[in-house]
């Protein structure tokens, strides 16, 4: 392990199928970091994360292994990135609870992430849930991590880590880098009903990275849509991620789905057809259903490539048990030290 390189660490939760928000959201950064050699990259199945909300056994036993499949199908590679599980390195779990020690209950109440959680699943609003942003900051920091590719939503939890750092920094002499959020889109996937972001939990908001052509097809189809013509405005604040990019009539869910359906033909096609679209819009018109037909092509035409990896890599379990074993072993070298470090420092280094 060099020591001149920074370091990288993210994860994703075990909890079933990845969708588009989660390939923009954080694994298109985990593969640039991957592939910057100025980068050396940790990447892991939160699954202990998993269990801050209520879960099924025989689910995350699955799921946790899905991932690792859908890390390897999009690119990540052990030969460059040290890809392991959680769970299997229990020093997260040790730091997380000292951490718990520097972050006030209120602080922790007031996170949108976790209101947004307990308004979810009101009835199971637990320890482990309010503690959530402290072991993703344990995650992070067990690693020394400087930079942290993740999905926007994720952004207060890193604002979590630069604070817990620098309050162990100061009280206690530590030497934790503080972490950054890394985010190459820059912006919330939107949901395919028009209305937030793309999410697991808000059924016909998302793609799968395992949907086929038909299925896409029929998800985009479902975006709802205006007439077709009209102005639009915003266009100049490029800089500003479509914050301001509103059609003609907007407000209304219509115009909504037209900008989710012309930030994804941004994504998939690129700006310039986005901005012939927006040019015809105020023109002659647009003819959605042939603009969803394509957009739907192109979406399967990137998806395909990590399908048929995926089928290949899911008929070679032993390959799978020996990458997350040799990933397991090699982060917990890292965890291990740097547990020693904090104990030492925090006076509760081993008398005999
Ligand atoms: N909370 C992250 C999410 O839901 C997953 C996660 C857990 C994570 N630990 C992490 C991401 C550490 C980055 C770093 O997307």
């Amino acid at each position: 392990m060099s020591k001149n390189k920074q370091r990288v660490l993210s994860g994703i939760r075990a909890t079933g199928q990845l969708h588009l928000g989660n390939y923009f959201g954080a694994i298109k950064g985990m593969l640039a970091l991957q592939n910057d050699p100025k980068f050396e990259t940790f990447y892991m199945v939160a699954d202990a994360h998993s269990i801050t909300t209520p879960y099924q056994v025989e689910n995350l036993r699955s799921s946790r292994l899905e991932v690792i499949l859908d890390y390897l199908a999009v690119g990540l590679d052990p030969e460059k990135s040290v890809l392991f599980l959680q769970s299997a390195v229990p020093q997260h779990f040790e730091l997380a609870f000292y951490f718990s020690s520097l972050m006030s209950v209120a602080k922790m109440q007031h996170l949108p992430t976790f209101k947004d959680k307990v308004k979810q699943h009101p009835e199971n609003v637990t320890m482990a849930l309010l503690s959530y942003p402290v072991l993703m900051t344990a995650d992070i920091l067990l690693y020394q991590a400087n930079q942290v590719p993740v999905g926007v939503d994720q952004k207060p939890h890193i604002e979590v880590a630069r604070e817990i750092a620098r309050k162990c920094n100061n009280l206690y002499g530590t030497k934790f880098p503080l972490p950054n959020f890394f985010n190459i889109s820059g912006e919330y996937i939107p949901s395919l009903t028009g209305e937030g972001k793309m999410s697991k939990s808000v059924d016909g908001s998302y793609i799968n990275l395992s949907d086929d052509l038909e299925t896409i097809e029929k998800k985009i189809a479902k975006i709802p849509t205006d007439s077709g013509k009209g102005e639009v405005r915003g266009l100049e604040a490029e800089s500003d991620k479509h914050q301001d990019m509103i059609y003609f009539d907007a407000g209304n869910q219509e115009s909504k789905g037209v900008k989710t359906l012309m930030i994804l033909v941004e994504l998939f096609a690129g700006s310039s057809l986005r901005k012939e679209y927006e040019a015809s819009y105020q023109k002659e018109g647009l003819r959605y259903a042939e603009i969803k037909k394509n957009l739907a092509k192109l979406i399967f035409k990137e998806l395909l490539p990590i399908q048929e990896k995926r089928a290949e890599l899911a008929k070679k379990p032993d390959y799978l048990k020996t990458v997350i074993e040799d990933g397991n072993k090699k982060a917990q070298v890292v965890a291990e030290k740097t547990i020693l470090e904090v104990k030492e420092k925090m006076g509760l280094n081993a008398i005999v």
